[in-house]
Parts: structure tokens; sequence; C-alpha cells
């Protein structure tokens, strides 16, 4: 069997230009910047207009990747889109945003929803796709139109999210060159998951008149507490496992990017892990909880400003809707 190893060849993000801040979100609710602070860590969200839908975001950050990658996009074997709620449910989004960048050679394209794990996921499986000589690059989008289903009236998601897109080239790497994978980790508890789910809409309760009657047509139901304590048990596990199995430990590690869906989470993870402040890298502030697109952006932000340089070792880590979780360790 061949081995290959893979390494980011290019990164790029978008974020709607419409900022969204705590104070906004005093004036429709019974909330305050305070409480959203505290809790969160969040001070204020990008919120896409109508035409902004996922696959038009995601295009914006694919063609940065690919132009910080110095690839033909026909050069792209395979389009793996992580969405959770796309804009259309078919054909699947991967095949739109072929369309967008113009890509001509009938590539592979592929949507996967692992919620806020999924880009995780997707890198998973282009990194096995990579390393076994199927594909040379794959274009691994995580993006979210949150707003789409976020019905800006319950409190207790409502302030949680914000719309963006990441996108990132994962190719192969030469022999040569320092890149690789060094461990990933996926899994999923199902026994909670009901505790994070937008439980009308598909098959199974399409919209009907009496929910929107209702207003349940855009219900996202979570148990918080349930959610918090499980993502920072599982990312903590998975961090400690995957520095330890690659035999990297603390020491080894240059950057954790943890996903950006809550600062106290982030802090708590970090803490189990032992990881000092110095190594974490987050925009939550900024950004509150993109979903998937969360760690694509990170990364991109991080590389651009000149944090990562090329050897660095980055260990992410996310959960979300399933309880999905992942874990994924790189030498950039
Ligand atoms: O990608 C996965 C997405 N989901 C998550 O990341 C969620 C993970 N969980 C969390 O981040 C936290 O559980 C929250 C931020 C959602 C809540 O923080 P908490 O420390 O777990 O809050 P709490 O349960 O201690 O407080 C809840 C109280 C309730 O009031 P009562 O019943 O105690 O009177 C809520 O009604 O806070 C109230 N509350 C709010 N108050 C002001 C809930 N949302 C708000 C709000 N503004 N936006």
């Amino acid at each position: 069997m061949a081995s290959f190893k893979t390494k980011i060849s290019g990164t790029g993000k978008y974020h709607p230009t419409k900022v969204m801040t705590n104070f906004d979100f005093e004036k429709l609710m019974d909330t305050n910047d305070q409480w959203i602070t505290e809790r969160t860590g969040i001070k204020e969200r990008r919120i896409a207009k109508p035409e902004e839908t996922t696959v038009s975001m995601s295009t914006a950050a694919a063609k940065m990747a690919i132009t910080e990658a110095g690839i033909d996009p026909n050069e792209i074997d395979m389009i793996l889109f992580q969405v959770t709620m796309p804009d259309q449910f078919f054909p699947n989004s991967a095949s739109f945003l072929q369309e967008a960048l113009g890509i001509t050679n009938k590539c592979a394209c592929l949507d996967i929803n692992a919620a806020c794990s999924g880009y995780l996921y997707g890198f998973t499986i282009a990194d096995s796709l990579i390393k076994n000589g199927i594909y040379k690059n794959i274009l691994l989008i995580g993006a979210e139109k949150t707003s789409a289903f976020n019905g800006f009236k319950d409190r207790n998601t409502a302030v949680l999210f914000g719309d963006a897109a990441g996108a990132t080239l994962l190719s192969r790497a030469e022999r040569s060159e320092s890149s690789e994978v060094l461990g990933t980790i996926l899994g999923s508890d199902s026994s909670k998951k009901d505790s994070l789910a937008m439980p009308n809409g598909g098959a199974a309760s399409p919209i009907t008149k009496e929910i929107i009657e209702r207003g349940e047509e855009k219900l996202v139901v979570m148990n918080g507490q349930v959610v918090f304590k499980t993502a920072v048990k599982t990312m903590a596990q998975y961090s400690a496992e995957l520095l330890e199995k690659s035999g990297l430990g603390l020491d080894g590690l240059d950057w954790f990017i943890p996903h950006q869906a809550n600062l106290r989470i982030i802090e708590a993870v970090a803490q189990m892990v032992n990881c000092p402040a110095n190594k974490i890298i987050s925009n939550v502030d900024k950004y509150a909880n993109t979903s998937s697109a969360s760690i694509p952006v990170t990364i991109n932000e991080a590389v651009a400003s000149g944090k990562i340089k090329r050897g660095d070792t980055i260990l992410m880590t996310a959960f979300g809707a399933g309880l999905t979780s992942a874990g994924v360790l790189i030498r950039y």
C-alpha cells in the first residue's frame, strides 16, 4: 500500500462584513453584554446577508486557499464540503463549489456533516485519501450560515453563533518536506444526541403550518451544560491521547487550536491538558461559534499573521452535535 504524507498547502477564509455585537442583541432580547462575555468570551459575530450563502462564502475562502497553494483549480482531485445546513439539500454543496471555482476536471464532490467537528472529520478523510495515494489535492471546506437556522429568538442559543467559511487545501507532501499528519481521533456519543439538535425541517419533520405557528421552524434545542461538560472532557481526552501517542508531549507542541465555541470551554480544556495560554490561538471574541468554519478560519488567520510557520506542530480538537468529537495533530 502506497504511503504518502499530507500537508496544508493553502488556507483561506471568508467572513460577512455585517458585525452584530452583544449590544445589538440587548435590543432584540432579554440578554446583556456582561452575561454573554462572562459565559462565552464572545463580544461580536458576523452575520451573512441573504445573498451570502455557504457556497458563496466558501468560494471566496477557496480562492484564497488555491492562490496560496499556487495550483491550478483543475489540479484539485476532490472537494470535501462540511456544512451543517446546506444552501440546498441536493445537489450537494461541493458540486456547486466546483462550478463556482470553474473546475472542469470532473473531480469528486462530497458533502459531509459532523456539525462543528466536521472540519476535523473531513481533515481525517482527506488525509487518508492522500496517504493512500488515491488523491493529491483535496479542497476541504467548513462553511456555515448559522444565522439561517438561528431564529434570533431564543437567548439560550441565539448569542452563541456566527457565520463564516474556512477553506484548506490539503496536498501530498514531498518526502523532503517536514509537513505531516501526526495523528487523528474521531468519535461520537449518540446517547447525548438530543442535547444539541435541530428537530424540524428534515424529512422526518417537514416544516408545517403548525410548526411555523408555534415558532419552531428554526428551533435549535440545546442543553448547554451537557454540551459544555462533554466537550471539555472529550476534547481534553483526545488532546492528551494525541500528544502522548505521537510522542510529542506538550513541550513539542507549538499551537493549540480548539473549536472556537466558548472561551470558558477552550480554557477548561487547556487547563486539563496543562497547555500554557501562549500556545492557544483563539478568535471567539470576534466571530463567536462559526461551527465547522472556526478551525480553518483560525488556521488561516494564524498563517497569514506569521504566527504559524512551516514545521510548527498544531493540535486541533472539536466537538459538535452528535455529540461528535475529533482531534487532529499535525506538523504544518
Ligand atoms: O458547537 C457547540 C455549540 N454549543 C455550545 O458550545 C454550548 C456549550 N455550552 C455553553 O457554552 C454554556 O452552557 C452556555 C454559554 C450556553 C450557558 O452557560 P452556563 O454557564 O452553562 O449557564 P447557566 O446554565 O449557568 O445559566 C443559565 C441561565 C438561565 O437562567 P436561570 O434559569 O438560571 O434563571 C438562562 O435562562 O442563564 C440564562 N441565560 C441567559 N441570560 C442572559 C441563557 N442565555 C442567556 C443569555 N443572556 N443570552
